[in-house]
């Protein structure tokens, strides 16, 4: 069958971004979508049982389905002008890691199920809810709030959803699904800088650092640019751009190591010579503390208010998701290091749907080299060696987790949950140095 590199050249002209370089593929969108069904067409061509369940996750099964699977995948969708590797090299590297399973022959002998999985939406950028499909699938999100999101077009979700080929009624967290899932791992990009100081090529995951997403909203009165002198001005886009401009001064007093981001602003109507009547903006603030980010949005959430009151406008904030920091299951970590004795603990400052799912079922990450260190931009990159080190690394995970080969030292679980803190190599660097947070 195809390797790695070949599987992903398949797709790299699928939603390459017209207005210059990287990708455009939005959730549930017709991209998305042709990504969806190059997967299930290689999973057919390699005789897998495929379906789409009730929450648009696409499944392959290696193996018949049944009980304790593990399952490994990642997603097609991507942040406006995204990097070719943020989730096609996890659900590559499965495919891949598949061939080389059944081609020694190691699939015969599985003691669990597998099944190659694609989650829809993992960004957000359409529905602004991050892992849309993985909080679907394990009730993270209420359904009828899910439905009720709405993308920039104005289209819900449940309409989304029906024209994906979805039922809505039956959207929403899937019990015996999950329950069916022994243990899931995703194979990443890295999305920073940890790697490239090391000679290793794979690291394996130890958390996902607590991000957020709320959506500011100011209010204010619409009016004729020449005609309004500014002293009777109620304009929303001088108090929203105020408060944008504070960020980097409320985040770093609150904490060094804490990130806060507007990648997105709207302004209404958008006219040169109009004054807005309303503008928004959304912001993205992470930090491992909990409490930290909830200080940061305090502290920003008041900055709105008073920039809002300056000048003569409303503001209202939501909250559209939040994460709290995750640290993966020590367990099935020390698994993974007993494969894989040289790969360094990274801790993440990028959410993913491994970090959803590990509430529920034991869930594990592999982060693959990135020159760049660069990620949710066109120069995101993966060396084509490293490319293949990551399928190496994945399939001798699936072949511990199906139960084909025996641990090469003693398991130390309590050894494995001291160095997630204690982070070997490149993992106790600080937020930057790490760089997942990007
Ligand atoms: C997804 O990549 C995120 O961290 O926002
Ligand atoms: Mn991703
Ligand atoms: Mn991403």
């Amino acid at each position: 069958m195809s390797d790695v590199v070949s599987l992903l050249r398949q797709i790299e002209d699928t939603g390459r971004d017209v207005r210059g370089p990287g990708y455009q593929r939005p959730g549930f969108s017709a991209t998305e979508r042709e990504l969806r069904d190059w997967f299930l067409a290689e999973a057919a061509r390699r005789g897998l049982d495929t379906e789409i369940d009730a929450n648009g996750i696409t499944w392959a099964w290696a193996t018949p389905p049944g009980e304790n699977a593990v399952v490994t995948g990642s997603h097609l969708d991507s942040v406006p002008g995204g990097g070719e590797f943020d989730g096609p090299l996890g659900v590559a590297s499965a495919l891949a890691a598949f061939d080389e399973l059944k081609s020694s022959g190691a699939l015969e002998r599985a003691r669990r199920p597998l099944a190659l999985a694609v989650f829809p939406e993992e960004e957000g950028s359409r529905f602004g809810v991050a892992c849309l499909g993985s909080r679907l699938l394990t009730g993270a999100i209420d359904a009828e709030r899910a439905l009720g999101l709405k993308d920039s077009a104005g289209d819900t979700f449940a309409e989304v959803a029906r024209g994906y080929g979805l039922d809505p009624e039956r959207v929403g967290r899937d019990q015996p699904r999950l329950a069916g899932i022994g243990s899931f791992i995703e194979l990443h990009v890295e999305q920073g800088i940890g790697l490239i100081r090391t000679d290793q090529a794979v690291a394996i995951g130890s958390s996902i650092i607590g991000h957020g997403r709320w959506h500011f909203s100011f209010a204010g009165q619409g009016n004729h640019a020449g005609t309004t002198p500014m002293s009777h001005r109620a304009d929303p886009v001088v108090a929203a751009s105020r408060v944008i401009g504070d960020i980097p001064t409320l985040a770093a007093a609150t904490d060094a190591s804490a990130v806060a981001t507007v990648g997105r602003t709207l302004i209404h109507p958008g006219g040169t010579n109009v004054i807005a009547s309303a503008m928004s903006f959304w912001l993205d603030i992470r930090h491992p503390d909990d409490a930290v980010v909830e200080q940061v949005l305090d502290a920003i959430r008041q900055r709105a208010g008073s920039h809002a009151a300056d000048a003569g406008v409303q503001v209202t904030v939501s909250q559209e998701s939040y994460s709290p920091t995750t640290h993966f299951t020590a367990e099935l970590n020390s698994r993974l290091t007993s494969v894989l004795p040289q790969a360094p603990l990274l801790p993440s400052g990028a959410g993913h749907d491994a970090g959803i799912l590990a509430a529920h079922v034991p869930s594990a990450m592999l982060y693959v080299r990135n020159p760049t260190g660069v990620s949710h931009a066109p120069e995101e990159a993966c060396e084509v060696d490293d490319q293949r080190a990551g399928v190496d690394a994945l399939v001798r995970v699936l072949e511990r987790e199906l139960g084909l080969t025996e641990p090469t030292g003693p398991e130390d679980d309590s050894a494995i949950g001291s160095t997630e803190d204690s982070a070997v190599g490149p993992a106790d660097d600080s937020a930057a140095g790490n760089g997942g947070v990007r």
